[in-house]
């Protein structure tokens, strides 16, 4: 059966497939503009938190899963659970995955028109205003936006009817340890302009007003967001490795890993935004704006900026085939002729549910759907509905339908380590998510 299928070649593929998926827009851009606008330091410890305590737990659920069934997100299920409606959630999970690209590609598009503009040189040598201009007159021009959503797409599309493997593999291992460098660089410009330590406090400590059940789930969201945990992506990548690589490592990797990343990028942007004069609450500009700001304090900041831009898209689009291949994975089973086929079609068909968000920050932006603009909307209702219910599920899957023996064996922990991540998988992360999640659908 597995013949055909493909498989990652070493664990360390898998790792940075795994992470790869997870490292993206999450930490770089959705990290700091959230943080941004849910007060900074006591949203910044919820995520941490929600990173350790339920994402992670849920993130080696899911590469149980996938790695026992050796199947997409909806077989999987079938194959675990015959008979029994488990399946529904990788269906759920396929909606919403489909969802989150349909927003992820405006976004990849919005790195891609800034990678031209790096590359034609139009981002140094701007004052402050330059740069929140440059952002909104992007945001707000139709023909450039849907054109660079539609070029971002087309390259996931292109990676993705080839197989996932070769490409990870090849691309990660030198991708992210320079990301790694680069942040660690911008981190130390932006911390040495004059009037940095307000980012820092702003980042550290805690103003407990922001302490409520709003930030917990906004917190929780990006957690799983960022971890790309709730969906059934992780099922997925764990269904193409070999039975007898283990898990529990990967999926501690993923974690941390992005958990610094995602702090790194705060400490470039919000000690620039308090040392520059901007505004930390601007929502999903954010990073957009402040980063070329803090290039223009470095030397050689406008050819660096352009490195930059190329290792941001590749971690997005590490991201992106992976949200991509969770819908494709499910239609081509184990018939690897029609991958191609259907990486078109799956792939034309979110682009095209993407345009309405594309169109939001401009034609459309006066369209509201609760209150919130249609980005914003599938935003949320992805983030704070969708993955939270996927994870509930995946998370009740292992606990109840899987007998002890089965996990224990599956993820070959130290018993008390074990029993840790049991107690988060049966009771921690199910209560919790039932209570933030049924508390702000009545707040
Ligand atoms: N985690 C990715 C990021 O932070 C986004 C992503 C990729 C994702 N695959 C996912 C989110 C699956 C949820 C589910 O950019």
């Amino acid at each position: 059966m597995s013949s055909n299928r493909d498989q990652f070649t070493s664990k360390l593929g898998f790792i940075l497939a795994a992470a790869g998926s997870a490292i993206g827009l999450g930490a770089i851009w959705k990290f700091p503009y959230t943080a941004g606008t849910n007060g900074g330091s006591v949203f910044i410890l919820l995520f941490i938190l929600c990173t350790l305590l339920i994402g992670l737990p849920i993130l080696m659920s899911e590469f149980l899963i996938g790695r026992r069934a050796q199947a997409d997100a909806v077989s999987a299920f079938k194959k675990e659970a015959p008979n029994k409606p488990w399946f529904l959630a990788g269906w759920l999970g396929v909606l919403v995955s489909a969802l989150i690209l349909s927003f992820y590609g405006v976004v990849g598009g919005w790195i891609l028109s800034y990678l031209f503009r790096a590359v034609t040189f139009q981002l140094d040598g701007g004052t402050e205003e330059h740069y929140g201009a440059l952002f909104s007159d992007l945001i707000s021009n139709p023909v450039e936006v849907i054109f660079a959503q539609a070029l971002f797409m087309f390259i996931t599309i292109f990676i993705v009817q080839g197989g996932i493997k070769g490409g990870i593999e090849r691309a990660g291992k030198w991708m992210m340890p320079a990301l790694f460098i680069f942040f660690i660089l911008l981190a130390i410009r932006s911390l040495t302009l004059d009037g940095a330590i307000e980012g820092v406090k702003f980042m550290f400590v805690p103003d407990w007003s922001y302490f409520n059940m709003e930030t917990l789930l906004n917190a929780l969201g990006l957690a799983f967001f960022s971890l790309s945990v709730g969906v059934g992506a992780m099922i997925t990548y764990a269904s193409y490795l070999p039975k007898t690589e283990t898990i529990t490592s990967s999926a501690f990797n993923v974690a941390w890993m992005n958990i610094a990343i995602s702090i790194l990028a705060g400490l470039v942007i919000f000690p620039a935004v308090f040392a520059l004069g901007y505004s930390p609450a601007q929502g999903p500009g954010l990073v957009f704006i402040i980063l070329p700001a803090v290039f223009e304090q470095i030397p050689l900041g406008s050819v660096l900026v352009i490195v930059f831009f190329v290792l941001l898209l590749f971690a997005t689009l590490t991201s992106s085939m992976s949200l991509l291949e969770i819908t494709v994975s499910v239609f081509v089973k184990d018939n690897y002729a029609s991958r191609r086929k259907y990486a078109w079609i799956v792939g034309i068909v979110i682009f095209i549910a993407g345009i309405p968000s594309a169109l939001s920050f401009g034609h459309w932006s006066d369209v509201s759907i609760m209150g919130k603009s249609i980005f914003d909307f599938i935003d949320y209702m992805t983030a704070n509905v969708g993955m939270p219910l996927g994870a509930l599920a995946f998370s009740l899957f292992v606990a109840y339908y899987y007998k002890t023996s089965i996990t224990q064996n599956e993820l070959n922990l130290p018993t008390p380590m074990y029993w840790i991540w049991r107690v988060a998988v049966c009771f921690v992360a199910p209560i919790a998510i039932i209570i933030i999640s049924v508390y702000n659908l009545f707040a």
